[in-house]
């Protein structure tokens, strides 16, 4: 699997954002403020960056003014894979990626990319907030990268139509289709135990990939569907669910070595009501997002996931012999 080529203008300005943010992920000012640096590739208007703003807003509060987040959103300093190796080297302090891409750091990650694993959105839940859902946050220690806390990314289902008149209403539908994953080799398999290609693009670069018909489809959550712009090139909406991928909150592990335990404290609650404010605003997001594209003349059908689900129901057994076979029966088996 490879993301696609990197154009020198893009590595230009890499070079450029990597010299900007080198040494200055988390500064102190000449006030003595604590700054740390946040970014992530969601637009201004999600859920997510919303939260995030709270975030800022409170620890502000909780440490009297003496830390502060700036945070950078919109893919404005790269695409998730590169905010978390600049986390790696201390150069960015925060960022918010989906677990998908995290999977390359923490093996156990490959959990949320495997097809028809949670039942629902409940279910989901009490696994993210049991005593395994919390350790898997902690288990990017040794890469350098601490998980702080979850966000809400609902559940992942196809769009297609976009441009070229290939439609998907039923697994069998996949069959030679190009289909845009994340960077993560669970989603290439799930996509290939489907039938059909998958194509690793980053999210930034996803909007012209529809349009030029580099990829035929995608898959996404409603509100990232909407938000994106996706749905104006993307005519079908396909209610899968097939994964229910959440966003995870890291911090580098440098920076919060170097926090003090008032500050580490300050900072967890922080993230803490942010988690619980953008699962507020989450379900309404996703509401909105639905009707939004309806309105749009998006078709949003609802396909008989039985059928899916038997499709891919084989790479559950792939993983037998391996350790995250034994989290799978753990989560199936969860009541
Ligand atoms: C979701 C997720 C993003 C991710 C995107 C993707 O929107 O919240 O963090 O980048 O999916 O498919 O790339």
């Amino acid at each position: 699997m490879g993301i696609h080529s990197i154009n020198p203008l893009i590595q230009w300005r890499k070079l450029l954002i990597f010299s900007l943010l080198l040494g200055l992920a988390a500064c102190k000012n000449d006030q003595d403020v604590e700054v740390l640096k946040l970014a992530h590739n969601l637009d201004q208007t999600t859920s997510v960056h919303q939260a995030m703003v709270l975030m800022a807003k409170r620890l502000y509060e909780l440490s009297g003014g003496t830390m502060r987040i700036d945070i950078y959103p919109s893919g404005q300093l790269g695409q998730e894979r590169e905010y978390i190796e600049l986390l790696q080297i201390g150069s960015l302090a925060m960022t918010k990626v989906s677990a998908s891409p995290m999977e390359g750091f923490v093996q156990e990650m490959r959990i949320f990319s495997i097809p028809y694993v949670f039942r629902d959105e409940d279910h989901l839940w009490r696994f993210l907030e049991s005593e395994k859902g919390k350790a898997m946050l902690a288990k990017g220690e040794d890469k350098r990268l601490r998980g702080v806390g979850y966000y809400d990314a609902g559940s992942r289902s196809f769009y297609s139509q976009c441009g070229t008149n290939r439609p998907i209403r039923r697994p069998g539908d996949l069959a030679g289709l190009k289909v845009r994953v994340q960077e993560s080799q669970t989603s290439v398999r799930m996509v290939q135990a489907l039938g059909g290609s998958a194509t690793p693009i980053s999210w930034g670069e996803l909007y012209t990939a529809l349009q030029q018909g580099v990829v035929d489809a995608a898959e996404n959550n409603p509100p990232s569907f909407f938000l994106s712009k996706h749905f104006e090139v993307c005519k079908l909406y396909t209610i899968d669910e097939h994964t229910a991928v959440p966003d995870v909150i890291l911090i580098s592990s440098y920076i919060w070595n170097n926090l003090s335990a008032q500050q580490q404290a300050w900072l967890q609650q922080a993230v803490d009501e942010s988690v619980k404010y953008q699962r507020i605003l989450w379900a309404e997001a996703t509401r909105e997002a639905l009707e939004a594209v309806k309105a749009a003349g998006v078709e949003v059908v609802y396909p008989d996931k039985a059928e899916f689900q038997a499709e891919v129901e084989s790479m559950h057994e792939s993983y037998r012999g391996e350790p995250i076979y034994d989290l799978l029966q753990h989560i199936k088996a969860m009541q």
